[in-house]
């Protein structure tokens, strides 16, 4: 009996996980500056939250959810994403009532759609997300967008568009409702059952369907734009002008709905332009979602936040070239060591060198020195102690520097102290 990966899936190796750490370092770096800190919720919920959070007329809860039972019969879901589980733990622990507001939050951790899998499509990926809970001021969407253009800034892509657009306040979706009821309603039947469904449900959702786009009526739909009411447009215009003072470049597509139901007012998501991507363009989404604690059961408040997948950013990386090891951490140390004694002295070397900060390793496959030199050359350590029983019985070891060859007996009471200056004056330490 064999077994493999479910599909969808990955193992992420040594050589890449490391891509991931310095990735998720730079994730809490930076929201440490923006003051989001961070929340961990489970990895299920309860079905009912993504049905009401998410939007049980959207594809994420009619198609890809990964939902049980457990052995109480209770219906739970792997989390598809992570705003409903962060509204529904701002509600239980009554973050409202927290003196510092707005609540920014933050999270990294594996979301789970049962979707086709293809390149930057998996069925387990994970998200970086923020989640800013209590302010209506534009300011707060300008700054969860700057966050997010920022992160991949540092990182070092470039080429990336922000679209946004703007679906309007409660009053507004309104009006935009009955104008694409009135224009889907008298040819529905020339589109796919779901959109036929959705008609009555959530005719704002036909505009995100995959199998009609092309059809005439997707491209005349009345925009979203021209039945913002006054509010929305201020709104709506102040974080543009936040956005141009922060020098942040955008375009507006009045296309740009969503695929989850939760949105009003901002919506964004960050595009990759450029060749090499295949389908899959869009990196991050996000966007205000003033209605979505209160369908959890919990005061009236506002909030926005975005997400953005490290799996997706790591396929841009690739494409853009851009190496995240360049700075990759050698070994310190390796113990090279031969005769019993010498051998049986490398367990509490290691212990004291690794106590003391340095990246530590020996053999453990019993070696001869030239197959343990090899090893440390492979793992490219800065210096290979070599311990003999001749020189332990002297309490010596010898300590080569690998980069310009040079080798010194010293006590073993100073090695500590000759590596610790060896590698801070290469500036490594
Ligand atoms: P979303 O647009 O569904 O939004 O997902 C956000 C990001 O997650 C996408 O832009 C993409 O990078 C990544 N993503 C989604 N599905 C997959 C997948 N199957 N494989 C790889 N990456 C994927 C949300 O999830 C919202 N909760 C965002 C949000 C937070 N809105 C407000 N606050």
């Amino acid at each position: 009996m064999s077994f493999s990966i479910p599909r969808g899936t990955q193992d992420i190796l040594p050589g890449e996980s490391e891509k991931w750490q310095i990735i998720e370092a730079k994730a809490h770096d930076l929201c440490r500056r923006y003051n989001y800190r961070e929340i961990r919720t489970p990895i299920f919920e309860q079905t009912a939250l993504f049905a009401r959070g998410v939007g049980d007329t959207t594809d994420i809860v009619q198609k890809e959810m990964y939902e049980f039972k457990d052995r109480g019969g209770r219906s739970l879901t792997l989390r598809p994403e992570g705003t409903a589980p962060v509204v529904r733990s701002y509600v239980e622990q009554k973050m409202h009532g927290w003196v510092n507001q707005p609540v920014k939050l933050y999270y990294t951790g594996p979301m789970f759609r049962y979707e086709r899998p293809q390149s930057g499509r998996m069925r387990q990926f994970v998200q970086f997300g923020v989640e800013a809970l209590g302010s209506a001021d534009p300011a707060v969407d300008a700054e969860v967008i700057a966050l997010a253009m920022e992160f991949y800034k540092e990182l070092g892509l470039h080429n990336l568009k922000l679209i946004i657009n703007s679906l309007g306040d409660k009053e507004s979706r309104e009006s935009h409702r009955s104008a694409l009821v009135n224009h889907f309603e008298p040819r529905i039947d020339e589109f796919c059952s779901d959109c036929q469904a959705r008609l009555d449900k959530n005719p704002l959702r036909i505009l995100d369907c995959k199998v009609d786009r092309d059809h005439e009526l997707m491209t005349n739909a009345p925009s979203i734009l021209d039945y913002l009411n006054e509010e929305s447009r201020e709104y709506f215009k102040n974080v543009q002008t936040f956005l141009e003072e922060m020098e942040i470049d955008y375009e507006i597509d009045a296309r740009l709905v969503r695929g989850l139901d939760y949105y009003n007012n901002t919506a964004f998501e960050i595009m990759i332009d450029g060749e090499g991507f295949g389908a899959i363009t869009t990196l991050a989404g996000g966007g205000r979602y003033n209605g979505l604690v209160e369908d959890i059961g919990g005061p009236e408040t506002p909030g926005i936040g975005f997400a953005l997948s490290i799996e997706r950013l790591l396929m841009a990386l690739e494409v853009q070239g851009v190496d995240l090891m360049q700075e990759h951490d050698d070994l310190d140390v390796y113990i090279a060591a031969l005769g019993e004694k010498a051998r049986n002295k490398v367990p509490a070397l290691l212990h004291q060198l690794r106590a003391a900060g340095f990246s530590a390793d020996a053999d453990y496959m019993d070696k001869k020195m030239k197959g343990q030199m090899k090893a440390a050359n492979r793992q490219q350590a800065k210096y290979v102690l070599i311990l003999g029983d001749d020189e332990l019985a002297e309490n010596k070891i010898n300590v080569k520097n690998m980069e310009d060859g040079t080798q010194s007996l010293e006590p073993l009471e100073n090695v500590k102290e000759k590596l610790m200056t060896g590698v801070t004056e290469k500036g490594e330490k």
